[in-house]
């Protein structure tokens, strides 16, 4: 990725297309010292086989069709229009979460580079391409990530180290103990503690950072395990909720989970003790705000809501 020479000088506009390509066009815009902003667009899912792509929409009613696949799923003409409509429907509340009240940022005249985190049909660049046509831009630069062949890639000039696309190895600070193993770099931290350590506590639930299911702490932070990769989170202290049981006993905050029926399918519960212990840790007597802070980024599809709240009142009344 040689990006810094074929834009010296120009007025220069990173638009990422989110999720997946908003780490990559963060680092693109930094390195250019480019504006970033993002272009929203929507991949048609097959029905019935959401993970492939018929097409992708992009705002303005901008829509792009994959005929071969269309043909080769006999897929009806009145499916293609559901999914669109609703894509475009999805499209426009997604607009207004990501971008609040902010406004979008000038293209016109510019050299904009839209960024992805990989190319699979290439529908959604190419709705993105044809939204973006329409606020007549300089030029538009498509960039994905690629994973070289040599151990070291040119990107924006410098010289980065490239992992994978095979093993490498991997250690991990778990619950005080070393974990080694070869990994692929693209697996999560989840994957790595189930899958490679046999450390189950944390569940997979969504896999997409939406349920808090797989939360463990990283350093005292809370995080989802789903949605890091286990070779970002080596040289840092992970902490599971194999740990707070200690010789036989349960944990404080474990145990006031019990006594108030914090818990009923229990499928959550690992994610919100974890997510409680770092609330507790940072804020010994939380206040409302707090709780609520704390707590958002947890669910519970069995609303066990109000127990998780009464375990929190008595561990803050006796301290853990
Ligand atoms: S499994 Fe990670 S947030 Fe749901
Ligand atoms: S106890 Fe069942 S999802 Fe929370």
């Amino acid at each position: 990725m040689k990006l810094a020479p074929c834009f010296a000088g120009a007025d220069v506009l990173v638009l990422a297309l989110p999720r997946g390509g908003v780490p990559v066009a963060f680092e693109i815009a930094k390195a250019l010292h480019a504006p970033l902003d993002i272009s929203l667009v929507r991949k048609l899912g097959v029905p019935g086989q959401e993970e492939l792509a018929m097409g992708a929409v992009a705002a303005g009613n901008i829509g792009v069709l994959d005929q071969a696949v269309i043909r080769a799923l006999a897929i009806s003409e009145a499916d293609v229009d559901r999914v669109t409509r609703k894509e475009l429907h999805e499209l426009s509340i997604l607009e207004g979460l990501y971008r609040g009240r902010l406004p979008k940022r000038e293209v016109r005249d510019r050299s904009v580079i839209l960024v992805d985190d990989g190319l699979a049909t290439g529908a959604s660049m190419r709705a993105a391409s044809l939204a973006l046509k329409q606020q007549r831009p300089a030029r538009i630069a498509a960039a994905v990530p690629v994973v070289a062949g040599p151990r070291v890639a040119v990107a924006a000039g410098q010289e980065v180290p490239v992992y994978g696309p095979g093993k490498v190895p991997i250690e991990l600070s778990v619950n005080g103990q070393t974990y080694k193993t070869d990994l692929e770099p693209r697996v999560t931290l989840l994957d790595a503690l189930r899958d490679s350590f046999d450390i189950t506590g944390a569940k997979r639930v969504c896999d997409r950072g939406e349920c808090g299911a797989c939360t463990v702490l990283l350093g005292s932070k809370p995080v989802y395990a789903c949605s890091i990769l286990a070779i970002e989170a080596q040289g840092k202290k992970i902490t599971t909720v194999e740990s707070l049981m200690q010789g036989g006993r349960l944990h404080p905050l474990q145990q006031a989970f019990v006594d108030n029926d914090g818990s009923q399918c229990g499928f959550c519960t690992p994610g919100f003790v974890m997510a409680c212990k770092a609330l507790l840790d940072e804020h010994p007597n939380p206040s409302p705000d707090d709780l609520r802070r704390g707590l958002s980024g947890n669910f519970c599809r069995c609303g066990t809501y109000a127990g998780i709240r009464a375990a929190i009142a008595q561990v803050a009344q006796k301290g853990a």
